[in-house]
């Protein structure tokens, strides 16, 4: 990719951007597609499959126009397309006809840089990141509204689960003092398949990558920094406060041992990765990432494998839990594609 950014320009750059005029194609939404991993194939597949429901619904065809991958040359899924792959970032960001950018590259920098570029060219921009939302998440979103664009992330947190809609609307019609959960799919998958199983953790790791759970780089995972981000995007949902990861007392799973685990299954427990975020009586957020031992009888003990639960407890409507699959091909790729059909409502 060959991206010019300048951070400290952005907030100048926003204010002579108040004169918005929003390109829209009328009878197509075209799409601009950063990624064709785990995440990016799914999405293809998924797209593709919808494609005529969503004309028969919505009267508007939704094609990915272009895919942007790192290397070419890798070997890929024959139903996974070649015409319309490239390495050229630009293609897709400078191309006027392309409405929407769907973000799946992962990682930090070169992912912000497309987002950017996307929104500063007034496209609408769909990402699972969240790496990039738990430090950008305010600034994006004020980039997004002053150029007339959404920027749509729902996949990054929980998977399929539609945790920050219900935030945003248990947010406005409620208060919410806490929340916590198990955030993290490959973790849990992880701590799961160790203590149903007896695998060791490297054996568990293994099966955790070969099923796709896993980042390729594993680190954020297992230190428990993906769910310090996760965290951070629910907290300016849930409290409409910004926290980075570097704000989050954070553990991870790495030193866990088979031994633990035999211990804790003696005493009627399981060991789950937890990550909360509560407010105090003076306002302040008590927030951390942390493995805990729970009793089966907790709700959160049956979350296994690669799911996901949220207990979110708000003032009058009291304790709530969202359950569902967190990671995996399909499962995001439903959460972006729920993404897409939320455009599609907005432009319908
Ligand atoms: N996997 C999950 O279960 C899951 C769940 C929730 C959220 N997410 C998020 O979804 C995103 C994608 O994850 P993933 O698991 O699909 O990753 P992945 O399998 O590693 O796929 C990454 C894709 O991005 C492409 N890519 C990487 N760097 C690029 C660059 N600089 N320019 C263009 N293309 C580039 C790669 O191209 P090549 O194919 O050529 O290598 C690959 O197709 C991440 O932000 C991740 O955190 C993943």
């Amino acid at each position: 990719m060959n991206l010019i950014i300048d951070d400290h320009e952005i907030d100048n750059e926003i204010d002579n951007e108040l004169d918005v005029s929003v390109r829209r194609s009328t009878q197509t939404l075209r799409i601009g597609l950063f990624g064709l991993g785990v995440v990016g194939s799914g999405v293809w597949r998924m797209l593709l499959a919808k494609r005529g429901e969503f004309y028969d619904k919505f009267g508007i065809d939704v094609e990915i126009a272009r895919i942007c991958v790192r290397d070419i040359a890798k070997e890929r899924d024959t139903d996974l397309p070649k015409d319309i792959v490239t390495t050229d970032a630009s293609t897709l960001l400078n191309d006027e006809t392309i409405d929407v950018i769907i973000e799946l590259i992962g990682g930090r920098y070169e992912a912000l840089e497309v987002i950017e570029q996307a929104l500063r060219a007034r496209k609408h921009v769909i990402t699972a990141n969240k790496l990039v939302l738990a430090y950008e998440l305010p600034r994006l979103r004020k980039l997004a509204d002053r150029n007339g664009v959404n920027l749509f992330y729902s996949a990054s947190v929980c998977g399929s689960v539609p945790v920050l809609r219900a935030l945003d609307d248990l947010r406005i019609g409620d208060t919410i003092l806490s929340l916590q959960g198990i955030v993290n799919g490959s973790t849990n998958f992880v701590l799961t398949s160790m203590t149903n199983s007896g695998v060791t953790y490297e054996e568990a790791l293994r099966e955790a990558r070969t099923r796709g759970f896993l980042e390729a780089d594993p680190t954020f995972d297992i230190s428990g920094q993906d769910a310090a981000q996760k965290l951070s995007v629910l907290i300016y949902h849930a409290f409409g406060r910004h926290i980075t990861p570097n704000d989050v007392d954070t553990e991870g799973i790495e030193n866990i041992t088979a031994d633990d685990i035999l211990r804790e299954s003696k005493n009627g427990n399981v060991i789950k990765l937890i990550a909360s975020a509560t407010l105090d009586g003076s306002g302040e957020l008590n927030v951390s990432v942390r493995t805990k031992a729970l009793p089966l009888s907790h709700v959160f003990a049956s979350t296994s494998d690669e799911f996901n639960a949220l207990e979110i407890i708000a003032r009058h409507a009291g304790p709530q839990i969202l359950h569902g699959k967190g990671a995996g091909s399909f499962p995001t790729a439903s959460a972006v594609t729920s993404d897409v059909v939320e455009l599609l409502r907005e432009q319908y």
